[in-house]
């Protein structure tokens, strides 16, 4: 196994910080959401619209499950939504190190005003809703988590050390400064 998965809520940074980490670490890098838009040969918005969002949990399970099976000394970015499920709590922990990207509400919303492709969010009062979501989701991000890294106004650069350490502590390795 060992594979670094990065979770929080939708605009915390797992895409982008992901990305990154993968350059950093050499390992390559998975997205779940892109993995069920390959698989599906649609949007998530389409997926949503169409076929609802149970369907596209369910879709969340299986991509994981498969995961949990091939995935090794790979970086995971899962949507924002997966970590809610008991059973994928589960499977994250079995999959590897889980990694919370903990941002304030104010600061998603900065990310993600404007933006179209998340369908929970196209909504009248956006920062609302996020705030709403970030309650309720919270202690089950945390509940998934082995470190939790809170981002807020923290450069790419400095939440990339931090990971790093806890990577490095947890499969045993030194790191080496200068
Ligand atoms: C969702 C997050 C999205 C995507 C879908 C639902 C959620 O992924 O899976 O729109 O419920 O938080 P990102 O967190 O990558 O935006």
């Amino acid at each position: 196994m060992g594979n670094v998965i990065l979770i929080g809520f939708m605009g915390c940074g797992k895409s982008t910080v992901g990305l990154r980490l993968s350059y950093r670490l050499r390992r390559t890098i998975i997205d779940t959401d892109k993995e069920i838009e390959k698989e599906e040969q649609r949007t998530i918005s389409d997926i949503f619209a169409t076929d609802g969002e149970t369907y596209f949990r369910d879709r969340e399970t299986a991509c994981l499950r498969k995961l949990t099976g091939s995935a090794n000394n790979q970086i995971i970015s899962v949507g924002g939504g997966l970590p809610l499920r008991e059973e994928n709590r589960e499977l994250l922990h079995e999959l590897g190190q889980v990694i919370y990207l903990r941002a304030k509400g104010e600061t998603i919303y900065e990310r993600v005003k404007g933006d179209t492709t998340r369908p929970l969010l196209q909504v009248d009062d956006p920062l609302k809703k996020i705030g709403a979501l970030l309650d309720e989701r919270d202690p089950y991000y945390k509940a998934a988590a082995d470190v939790v890294i809170a981002v807020d106004g923290k450069s790419f650069e400095q939440i990339l050390n931090e990971i790093e350490e806890h990577v490095n502590a947890r499969e045993g390795k030194v790191s080496v400064e200068g």
